[in-house]
């Protein structure tokens, strides 16, 4: 597709909505992606963990314990036990100043359903999480991506992107799809800028790279740059923090927070 969009452009300056407007509403719930919508972020983000019975679900982390009023591992679990689940009080105990009672009983989501709720409306920032252990998520995510007809050629390029820590995910769906546009993450531990011939590796395969705000100084985000590569750090919730990155070069940050970094855009 080489229509333009300006979600893949180099001057563009993204807010991805990470795991919705999860600063404001329980995360990786329709309730936070709707607030992101709202508050006119360029993408939602959504985690991906896949259930026992092979249901794709926005959760991030690979238990329930910590978003749910359950515990367990979402592996081990199919999506009706998922669906019992209350998604939206934990969220309320811990932040009572932003507590509401409709987020009291509400569920997590299967990205099918968040794929209804939204459409094309919407423009989505997909992670892929623990592939491996995951048996044809890529093939999953492709499929329900198909069937809501958001790869077509009439949607704008970056209608959707894909990003996992996970290379050899990125590479399983470039396998299966030669368009989508890939964001490597990057994982945290090392501190050292990588080479460019490491970026222009990732090049290969990806429009980008996203990585923690802690390690994208001026320096590494010049690199990656040089490289061709987009650069979105994560997760930036103050002002002052995104107008430095945005001065280096960053082209998008991941933000809990769209109130405090609208003016970024
Ligand atoms: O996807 C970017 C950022 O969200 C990676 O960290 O742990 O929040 O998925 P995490
Ligand atoms: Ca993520």
């Amino acid at each position: 597709n080489d229509q333009h969009s300006a979600l893949l452009d180099e001057d563009a300056f993204l807010l991805i909505a990470h795991r919705g407007a999860s600063a404001i509403a329980p995360e990786h719930t329709l309730a936070s992606y709707q607030l992101a919508m709202d508050m006119d972020a360029d993408f939602i983000e959504i985690d991906l963990q896949m259930t026992q019975d092979g249901v794709l679900v926005a959760l991030h982390d690979d238990t329930v314990d910590r978003t749910t009023d359950r515990s367990g591992k979402v592996a081990e679990m199919d999506l009706v036990d998922i669906k019992r689940m209350d998604a939206g009080s934990w969220f309320n105990a811990e932040k009572p100043d932003r507590a509401k009672d409709e987020y009291v009983g509400i569920q997590v989501p299967t990205l099918e359903e968040i794929f209804t709720a939204f459409g094309d409306s919407a423009n989505y920032y997909i992670e892929t999480k623990q592939p491996d252990e995951s048996e044809e998520m890529e093939e999953n995510l492709l499929e329900l991506l198909d069937q809501f007809k958001l790869l077509e050629e009439s949607q704008p390029d970056g209608k959707v992107m894909i990003q996992s820590f996970s290379a050899d995910s990125l590479k399983t769906i470039r396998q299966l799809d030669n368009n989508i546009p890939l964001i490597q993450l990057m994982d945290d531990f090392e501190q050292v800028i990588p080479s460019s011939e490491t970026f222009e590796l990732y090049r290969e395969y990806a429009v980008g790279i996203g990585v923690s705000h802690r390690k994208a100084d001026e320096a590494y985000i010049a690199a990656a740059r040089e490289a061709g590569l987009l650069v979105h750090p994560f997760v930036v919730d103050k002002l002052a923090e995104g107008e430095k990155l945005k001065s280096w070069g960053a082209t998008g940050i991941f933000t809990n927070d769209l109130e405090a970094v609208s003016s970024l855009k």
